[in-house]
């Protein structure tokens, strides 16, 4: 035997009876240790944004401030085909950003949603030829107003604002029509 192997042999002999000996009353507190240490790690960590009620509200908050209440009704009802940014898809649904129809005389935007918007147009030297639904039903007329008001002075455009009154009107005036208008129809209903 080496001088090496004497020093050690009597602790080594030593941890492995203990090891054997204990070896059931080791592991529960093995686990029991690695399972406190996943819980301190857990209690670390600072709660996740999205998970903090007050943050979102924030959120909800600082979105109606820059925008109005418009602001929500787009991104819910229109963004979808018009982008967040009103821009738009080329060919397939028309920029609101600049639309002489968004933001000329109000009747003709309060018409478009009310009953929709469909047939031939060309933007910006390209051409649409889709179909936009009615919102006659799903929208109120404050929420027309909002809605419009956010596009006609947002993205640059500075149009006037539009006020329920006036989509109350509207949606009267034109209580019998049928279908969605198309251009022409439109520009000849002034
Ligand atoms: C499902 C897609 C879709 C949604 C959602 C939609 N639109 Fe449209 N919108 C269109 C299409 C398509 C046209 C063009 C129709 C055509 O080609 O004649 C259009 C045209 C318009 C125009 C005329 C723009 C121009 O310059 O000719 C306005 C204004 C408008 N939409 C406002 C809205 C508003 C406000 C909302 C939300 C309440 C909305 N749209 C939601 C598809 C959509």
């Amino acid at each position: 035997m080496s001088t090496c192997d004497d020093v050690f042999s009597r602790p080594k002999r030593f941890l492995l009876r203990l090891l054997k000996n204990y070896r059931s009353a080791l592991l529960p507190v093995l686990s029991a240790l690695l399972l406190a240490g996943c819980y301190a790690f857990v209690d670390d960590e600072a709660p996740p944004e999205w998970d903090d009620p007050a943050g979102a509200q924030q959120d909800v908050g600082a979105i109606a401030a820059a925008g109005g209440p418009g602001a929500g009704v787009f991104n819910a009802k229109c963004a979808v085909c018009h982008q967040m940014d009103g821009t738009g898809i080329p060919g397939v649904y028309p920029s609101l950003v600049g639309s002489e129809l968004a933001t000329g005389n109000p009747d003709l935007p309060i018409k478009i949603v009310l009953h929709g918007f469909q047939g031939p147009i060309e933007r910006n030297g390209t051409q649409y030829n889709g179909v936009m639904q009615p919102w006659k039903n799903d929208l109120s007329d404050q929420e027309i107003a909002d809605v419009l008001t956010f596009i006609r002075t947002s993205w640059g455009n500075s149009a006037s604002e539009v006020d329920a009154e006036t989509v109350v009107n509207v949606r009267e005036a034109t209580k019998s029509k049928a279908g969605a208008y198309t251009e022409e129809e439109l520009k000849s209903s002034l």
